[in-house]
Order: structure tokens, then C-alpha cells, then sequence
């Protein structure tokens, strides 16, 4: 490849920090003139933004490169973003030659420069983890969708025995109160009526507020609050340990904040809990679970689940079928234990079968179904507010979610942005019909 590309595509794989980041590098691509690429058409440069937390996911990466080389032969200029590219750097190189541009979560900033330098024929890489960061040379926002992600904190110094996220993106930092405070605000100037902080232990978020005060992740929800426009704020993802007193308060305090909370407790049985270094029991989750509640009554949880992890006993799965039920999740995801080189666990003796694995995730997938069918029911009746964020599939339908996070399908000509009120009038598994009782056409100005 030797001329400069033109236009651009990028696929994100994994979390929501991934989606952030795979907005941020479109961003950056823009300004330096490239395209994006219409759908279905073919983009000069691929950016494959990955994700390493389980082996099906990294590898998903590699599969879809080899699908990049089109039938003339022909193949655009790529580039692996993400946490692959950080975990393997020029080990990824050595394995695809298709593979340009090796650039980390820490590094997309300078994607440009690498992107030149890669159309001139050389193969940058760039995993480090720089002092400065990235996000003092990222471009300000200019679009934004209804919901809109805002990073506020990257990393982990929690070290889960399973986990490769301290290693790929590297040691807890909090991004500083007013740049978080700015871009919330250009966010909102952009359209979002709903920001949703996102961090690896975003409640573990802290900086100095503009006093020179320590504040917590409340703190900067509170002041968020204050943004004429802004209707909606979550935060995901939290750790259990990190819940704080003020943060649980918080919940009960400030209307914008949404009666969701994303809370992964990964085992039920406290001895797993404990090979899997979570710095938490199944009692004190559950006692954080009733302090959230009684601060606010009708938050809705989801959690994250782990099947399989070694040593896992018929008695420990079972434990974490209890605790599904003494929680009753709005939603939970589950997955079977991956094991992932340089992590501690994978070291571990008693490495469960794949197919006890798979048995157990089934199971687990029923119960969890079971108390998301009865949260969704739950509902049906209520009055509530729904942010327009999509066209359904239907003539006139539009998608929204409700404050529960629940996906909400209904009749309407309100536009992505509005809030409209609806009445949640049936439930099925995975989301709610709803009846728009008015239209909220103003818009605040923003
Ligand atoms: N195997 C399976 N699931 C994992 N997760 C993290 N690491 C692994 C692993 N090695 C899950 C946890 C975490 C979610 C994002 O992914 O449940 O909360
Ligand atoms: Fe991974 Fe545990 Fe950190 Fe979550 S808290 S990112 S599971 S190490």
C-alpha cells in the first residue's frame, strides 16, 4: 500500500469503553481528511478496534482480517486497535501480515501520524501507556447520539485472578473533574440528552473538583446534574468494594440519575469469590445491594456471572444460583471462565470440562431469564419517560429506553433525542411495548 487512504471504517468489539474509543478514533480520522465510509462499501483503511477479556473475542479479531482481502486480491490498509493490540503488540504483526498498524487503548491519539506512516510502507506499533493523556489531543466532541458514552476513568488495580484488563488497559486513572465536566457539556451541545460515565471501576473515579477538593464519582454526577439539557446520567462499571456511602446516597438524591446500577458479583459462592481476588463476600454484596435500595426503591441491578472458574463445585454454581434469585436482576450476563495467558487463574489446577461449563450456563441462563421476564412484567401499567433513540423495524415504531434500561418499543413521530411519556402496556423478555400518552416536543436548547 502505498497511496495515502481516503476513507475509513471502524468495527468495535467488546465494551462500551471500546464503542467510546472507536467514536474518538473516528473523530480524529475526520479531521485528518479521510471519510467514513458509506455501508457496504469498501474503506481504505480498516480499523479493528478488539477486545481480549476471553479467547472467543480475541480471536474473533484475526477471523475478520482474513475476510478484509477482497476478490481482486487487493486489501486495505489495517490497523488493531484495542486491547489485542495492547496484549500482543508486534506479536500480532508476526502472525497477520495483513495487519499495518499496531496502536493500544492508550495511543489511538497519534492513529493519524501512524496511518501516514503505514501508507508510506512502514508498520507502526505503539502500545505504550504515556504519561500524558490521550485525551488532552483528542478532538473536541461534535456528534452525539441521545445516549452517549463519556469515559471518565480507565484501568484497573483490582487484579481479579481471571481478568487481563490491568494488564491491557494498564493502572486506575481518573480523568480531571473540567475536562470531564467540558466534554459532558459538548456532549450535550452535540445532542445527548442521556451521558453514561464509563470506566473499568468507574466508581472508583476521584480528582479535584475545581476547589482543589478530593471528590468522588457522586460528586461529578451531582454537578453533571446541573447541565441544562442533559435529562439522564448512569455510570457503568462498577465495582462492589468502591460503592461508597455518598455514591449510594446519590441514588436516592439526584433525579437524573437513573434507577439502574450495573453491579457484577461474578460468583455466589464465597470461596470462588475469594480465588478470584473480588475483594468482596456474597454478604457484604448483598448488603451493598440493600443500601442501594433503600436509598432508592426501585433501582433496577444487573451483574456479571463467571461459570466454570477453576475449582468451581456442583455446591459453589449452586450458590450462584441463590444469589441470582436473593438479587433478582433486571438483566444479568454470564459467561463461561476463559482462561487467559498471564493471568493467575489460568495457572490454576482444576480447570472445569467445557461441557460442565456449558451445562452450567445454560442453567444459569434460565434463571436469569426467569427474573427478567417477572422485573419486566413488574412494570407493565407504570407511567414513565422513554428517550427516543432509534427507528424500530415496523412503519412508525421508534425504540427508546426507560429509566430501568428496559428497550421500549412504541408508536410515535418523536425524533431520537425527545423524551416522550409512555405507558408501559406488555412485557416480553427482552423488552416493553409502550402507548405514548403525550409528546414532549421542546428540545432544550443546548
Ligand atoms: N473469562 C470469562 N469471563 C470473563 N470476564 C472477565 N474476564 C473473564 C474471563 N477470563 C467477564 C466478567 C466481567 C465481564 C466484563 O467479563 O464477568 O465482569
Ligand atoms: Fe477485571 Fe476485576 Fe478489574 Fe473488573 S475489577 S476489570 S473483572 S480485574
Amino acid at each position: 500500500m502505498t497511496s495515502a487512504p481516503k476513507s475509513f471504517s471502524i468495527k468495535s468489539f467488546g465494551c462500551q469503553m471500546n464503542v467510546y474509543d472507536g467514536e474518538r478514533m473516528a473523530e480524529l480520522l475526520s479531521d485528518t481528511g479521510l471519510a467514513p465510509a458509506a455501508p457496504g462499501e469498501d474503506a481504505d483503511l480498516v480499523v479493528l478496534n478488539t477486545c481480549h477479556i476471553r479467547e472467543k473475542a480475541a480471536e474473533k479479531a484475526y477471523s475478520d482480517i482474513g475476510r478484509l482481502r477482497r476478490p481482486d486480491g487487493s486489501r486495505p490498509l489495517v490497523a488493531l486497535a484495542g486491547c489485542v493490540a495492547q496484549a500482543e503488540g508486534s506479536e500480532a504483526q508476526a502472525r497477520s501480515k495483513m495487519i499495518d498498524i499496531v496502536v493500544g487503548p492508550q495511543s489511538y491519539h497519534r492513529l493519524p501520524e501512524m496511518v501516514a506512516d503505514a501508507a508510506r510502507g512502514s508498520r507502526p506499533i505503539d502500545t505504550g501507556m504515556p504519561a500524558l493523556s490521550k485525551f488532552d489531543r483528542l478532538p473536541r466532541r461534535r456528534r452525539a447520539a441521545p445516549s452517549a458514552f463519556l469515559t471518565v476513568q480507565e484501568g484497573c488495580d483490582k487484579f481479579c485472578t481471571y481478568c487481563v484488563v490491568p494488564y491491557t488497559r494498564g493502572a486506575e486513572i481518573s480523568r480531571p473533574w473540567k475536562d470531564v465536566i467540558a466534554e459532558a457539556h459538548a456532549l450535550v451541545g452535540a445532542g445527548a440528552r442521556e451521558i453514561v460515565l464509563l470506566g473499568q471501576n468507574v466508581n472508583a473515579w476521584s480528582a479535584d473538583d475545581e476547589t482543589g477538593g478530593d471528590r468522588g464519582l457522586d460528586a461529578l454526577i451531582r454537578a453533571l446534574s446541573r447541565i441544562d439539557g442533559l435529562e439522564r446520567i448512569r455510570y457503568t462499571t462498577s465495582h462492589p468494594a468502591d460503592m461508597s456511602d455518598g455514591l449510594i446516597a446519590a441514588h436516592g438524591e439526584i433525579d437524573k440519575l437513573m434507577p439502574y446500577l450495573h453491579l457484577p458479583v461474578q460468583s455466589g459462592s464465597d470461596r470462588i469469590l475469594k480465588a478470584m481476588n473480588r475483594s468482596h463476600s456474597t454478604d457484604s454484596y448483598l448488603r451493598t445491594i440493600d443500601k442501594v435500595r433503600s436509598a432508592r426503591p426501585d433501582i433496577a441491578f444487573s451483574g456479571d456471572f463467571i461459570v466454570g472458574f477453576p475449582g468451581e463445585s456442583d455446591a459453589d454454581f449452586e450458590a450462584t444460583l441463590r444469589i441470582v434469585d436473593a438479587v433478582g436482576y433486571a438483566a444479568a450476563y454470564s459467561f463461561k471462565y476463559s482462561s487467559r495467558p498471564g493471568t493467575p487463574a489460568a495457572a490454576m489446577e482444576d480447570q472445569i470440562a467445557p461441557e460442565i461449563m456449558e451445562e452450567r450456563l445454560r442453567r444459569l441462563h434460565e434463571r436469569i431469564a426467569v427474573h427478567q421476564l417477572s422485573f419486566n412484567q413488574s412494570k407493565v401499567g407504570l407511567d414513565t419517560q422513554v428517550l427516543v433513540e432509534r427507528k424500530g423495524r415496523h412503519d412508525g415504531q421508534m425504540i427508546g429506553r426507560s429509566p430501568w434500561m428496559q428497550s421500549v418499543h412504541f408508536q410515535s413521530a418523536a425524533p431520537p433525542g425527545e423524551m416522550v411519556d409512555v405507558t408501559l402496556v406488555a412485557a416480553g423478555p427482552n423488552s416493553m411495548a409502550g402507548e405514548v400518552r403525550s409528546e414532549r416536543t421542546s428540545r432544550a436548547a443546548a
